[in-house]
C-alpha cells in the first residue's frame, strides 16, 4: 500500500520547520544517548546534529525532502524495524505514532532496538480546549481515536515520565495547534495542507467561513481574548519518556 505521506507530505518541509523550544525539550529527553533512531522521521525535523542518528521513514515523498547532510534513512515502518536488538541507545518518534497501523507493535519495536530509552512526542487525546474545534468539531472526531491515551504509556514496561510541551505563540512547526495565536493562518490552504488532519476532513468551508467572518467582525478576539497575552500555552502536546525496562 502506498504510504499516506506520499500524497499528503508534498510541501511538508516548507511549513513544518523544527521549533527551537520543542527541539530543546526533545534533546533533554534524549539524555546522554549517543546513538539515536528516529522513527517516522519525515523530513528530519528535530534530529540532533551532535549525536549519531539513523532515520526510519516509509514515505518516498518525505525522504526526498530530507536536506542534504541529514541522517541516513531506511525506508521502513515502525512496526517492523530493520535493526538488531539493542542497536541504539534511544529511539524517538515525533508526531508520528498516530499514523502507524499498529502503534503498540511500533512501540514494542522501539523498545526492542533501543537499550536505554524511548522518547515519544504526541498528543493527549483527553485534552480538550483548542478553539479551532469550535469551528471544526470534526477535528476531534478524526484525531482523538488515533492517539493512545496517556494510561497506555503508563502501562508500558519501564519507568515512564510524561511532561507537557507548551506551544509557543510563534511555533515554527506548523502542526494542528501551532497557530493558536495566529488564527488567520488556518484560512490558508497551504498551511492546512501541511496538517494531516485536514486531509481527512471533508468540506471545511462552512467552519472556515465562520472563522473568517468572526475574525473580520472582531468576534474571534472577543471570544478568545485571554490568548493575546500568552506567550505559550498547554494544548495537549506531551513528551513521553520510557526508561529502564
Ligand atoms: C506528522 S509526520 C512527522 C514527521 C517528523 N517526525 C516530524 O516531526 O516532522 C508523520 C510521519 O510518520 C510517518 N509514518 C506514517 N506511518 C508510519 C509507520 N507505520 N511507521 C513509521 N512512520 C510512519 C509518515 O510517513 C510521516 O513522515
Amino acid at each position: 500500500m502506498e504510504p499516506v505521506y506520499d500524497k499528503i507530505g508534498v510541501g511538508y518541509s516548507q511549513f513544518r520547520k523544527p521549533d527551537p523550544g520543542i527541539a530543546t525539550a526533545i534533546c533533554n529527553a534524549l539524555g546522554n544517548s549517543e546513538k539515536v533512531l528516529n522513527v517516522g522521521a519525515g523530513t528530519g525535523s528535530y534530529e540532533p546534529k551532535d549525536r549519531k542518528v539513523v532515520a526510519v521513514e516509509p514515505s518516498s515523498e518525505m525522504i526526498q525532502q530530507r536536506p542534504v547532510g541529514a541522517a541516513p534513512v531506511h525506508q521502513a515502518t515502525a512496526e517492523d524495524l530493520p535493526f538488531e536488538d539493542d542497536e541504539f541507545d534511544a529511539a524517538m518518534a515525533l508526531l508520528s505514532i498516530h499514523h502507524w497501523n499498529d502503534y503498540r507493535a511500533g512501540i514494542r519495536e522501539m523498545q526492542r532496538v533501543s537499550q536505554q530509552r524511548i522518547v515519544i512526542f504526541t498528543y493527549d487525546p483527553e485534552f480538550f480546549g483548542f478553539w479551532l474545534t469550535d469551528y471544526l468539531p470534526e477535528i476531534t472526531e478524526i484525531d482523538l481515536p488515533a492517539f493512545p491515551a496517556m494510561e497506555e504509556f503508563h502501562a508500558l514496561p519501564g519507568t515512564v515520565t510524561i511532561e507537557t510541551v507548551p506551544i509557543p505563540h510563534d511555533c515554527t512547526d506548523g502542526f494542528m495547534c501551532a497557530y493558536w495565536r495566529r488564527p488567520e493562518a488556518y484560512l490558508d490552504a497551504n498551511v492546512r495542507s501541511a496538517i494531516s488532519t485536514f486531509s481527512k476532513i471533508g468540506n471545511v468551508s462552512q467552519g472556515l467561513n465562520r472563522l473568517e467572518s468572526d475574525l473580520k467582525s472582531g468576534e474571534w478576539e472577543r471570544k478568545y481574548s485571554e490568548l493575546s497575552s500568552l506567550e505559550e500555552i498547554n494544548l495537549g502536546y506531551r513528551l513521553v519518556v520510557v526508561e529502564d525496562w
